[in-house]
């Protein structure tokens, strides 16, 4: 399986399919089971680094469209 990541428009960074989350000390999450996790990017969480809806009530507008990406700088 996979790992989907999809950008909501207005809101968090949803992940789904496999995947482990760690801290900068290199300590792993216990998601507890989940396979689907939303990230906050608007700032406003109370629980981040996850979203907790607030979002919606801080004024977050953020629409994201697939795009190309520049080629990777060479060295
Ligand atoms: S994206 Fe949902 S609380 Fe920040």
């Amino acid at each position: 399986m996979s790992t989907k990541i999809t950008i909501n428009n207005n809101g968090s960074i949803r992940v789904e399919g496999e995947f482990e989350i760690f801290d900068m000390e290199g300590k792993k999450f216990d998601l507890n089971g989940r396979s689907m996790i939303s990230f906050c990017r608007c700032g406003c969480s109370n629980n981040k680094p996850f979203c907790d809806g607030a979002h919606k009530s801080c004024g977050f507008m953020s629409t994201i469209e697939a795009r190309t990406l520049p080629p990777i700088p060479q060295k």
